[in-house]
């Protein structure tokens, strides 16, 4: 017979005393409370439902589990993280991004994603995804047939990686969704793949909430990405109390401080390159275009840090006294999209340009987490009553 009991003596006063509090507070016995407290302890996975009474819910920060897919170097991780979440499951198929995210996070993240079952992926309160933008071939699928209904997305998104999101959504039904994308992922394919994204997730019966941020508030760039938050209805109703954050305020960052004091001469562009440059932009004026290098003011901010930067670095060149200009390091490139500098660079340079030119801009990730952890939070204190959810891992709205 196995045992059933466990008996723990010596208890110190301020630990038994904390104890008798919060199992008053959760109106739980405390063998309910001290159960609940193993049974996370082994499931290794904090979550809405291991939460203290909405009460006590910090400001900011809280515990949640999170999925990353099409996860990059973890740019969406970071800021997750930042607002207390924790990663269960990652998904990235290039290898050098991988070796990054293993250097950063100490996981491979797992390969090819249409390659999962989405039932070996674990529950989770907040599925993030950068995913890529791509037409939706809905040629011969009539309009009624394939949007506006659940199931229907499979009719549409057959073959495209949001299909992969969406049955992953339909199964795991993650209470929260947060995704990011290109600025013009609603004019893309004349809207028709933002319509194709909406109508699916809307059948899926989440709350949509859609807005384009420029990240040159947080970070000396201007870099337009569109996040996308959504909200199972069935858990938290029609109207979520979503905002999208406040830019912090003050001045703007600008570029001057993060350039690095002592820089290799290889960054320098060469006279070749730096002639081939002027004469392109030159002809480009001279043809009505405004495209050409951008020098930049260091006392502003740069132009979007493209993944094609390693490619001769036009878009964003530091102006030298009596030299050519230079292209950025990769740190710079790192610091310009908001990565801490206690990340180590694993690769190469060409590799860590068009992984941080990939990458979604953390501190914009974390401003986006934070609100709607907030969402999270209410639900708890409204909705729940702050009760703690007995018995284990049953996330929000899935119990
Ligand atoms: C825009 S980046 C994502 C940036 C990332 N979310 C971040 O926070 O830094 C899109 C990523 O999706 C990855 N990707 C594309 N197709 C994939 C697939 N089928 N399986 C896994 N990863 C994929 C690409 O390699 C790329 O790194």
């Amino acid at each position: 017979m196995p045992a059933r009991s466990i008996l723990i003596r010596d208890i110190p006063e301020d630990v038994r005393s904390w104890l008798v509090m919060e199992c008053d507070q959760r109106r739980l016995t405390q063998q309910e409370f001290l159960l609940s407290i193993l049974q996370s302890a082994r499931d290794e996975q904090p979550s809405l439902f291991d939460m203290p009474p909405a009460n006590d819910l910090p400001a900011d920060g809280m515990p949640f589990g999170f999925i990353d897919l099409f996860a990059g170097i973890g740019g969406l991780r970071l800021g997750l993280e930042a607002a207390g979440g924790h990663c269960l499951f990652s998904s990235e198929w290039d290898r050098y991004s991988q070796k990054t995210y293993k250097s950063w996070f100490g996981e491979v993240p797992h390969g090819d994603i249409t390659k999962i079952p989405p039932a070996d992926i674990p529950d989770h309160d907040v599925l993030a995804a950068g995913f890529p933008c791509q037409p939706f071939s809905i040629a011969g699928v009539s309009k009624k047939n394939s949007l506006g209904r659940a199931h229907g997305f499979k009719d549409a998104a057959q073959g495209n990686l949001f299909f992969n999101l969406a049955t992953i959504i339909e199964l795991k039904r993650p209470p929260a969704i947060m995704l990011e994308n290109v600025k013009n992922l609603k004019s893309h394919d004349r809207g028709q793949t933002w319509k194709v994204i909406q109508s699916t997730l809307e059948a899926l019966d989440y709350r949509i909430f859609s807005q384009v941020i420029d990240a040159r508030h947080w970070v000396p760039q201007h870099r337009e990405r569109i996040f996308i938050v959504g909200f199972d209805r069935r858990v938290f109703g029609d109207n979520p109390p979503f905002t999208f954050p406040e830019f912090p305020g003050g001045e703007p960052p600008t570029l001057r401080p993060i350039l690095e004091k002592k820089v290799d001469g290889r960054y320098t562009l060469s006279d070749h390159l730096w002639n081939y440059l002027q004469e392109y932009a030159e002809r480009h004026r001279a043809a009505g275009n405004g495209f050409g290098y951008g020098l930049v003011n260091l006392d502003g901010t740069t132009r979007t840090l493209s993944a094609r930067y390693y490619k001769d670095g036009s878009e964003i060149l530091i102006p030298q006294r009596r030299r050519n200009p230079r292209r950025l390091t990769p740190r710079e490139a790192a610091r310009l999209m908001g990565f801490p500098d206690r990340l180590k660079i694993v690769v190469s340079d060409t590799q860590a340009y068009k992984q941080f030119g990939n990458a979604v801009v953390p501190p914009v990730a974390e401003a986006v987490a934070r609100q709607l952890v907030r969402v999270l939070g209410w639900y708890l204190k409204e909705i729940r009553g702050g009760c703690l959810v007995k018995n284990g891992v049953s996330a929000i709205g899935r119990g």
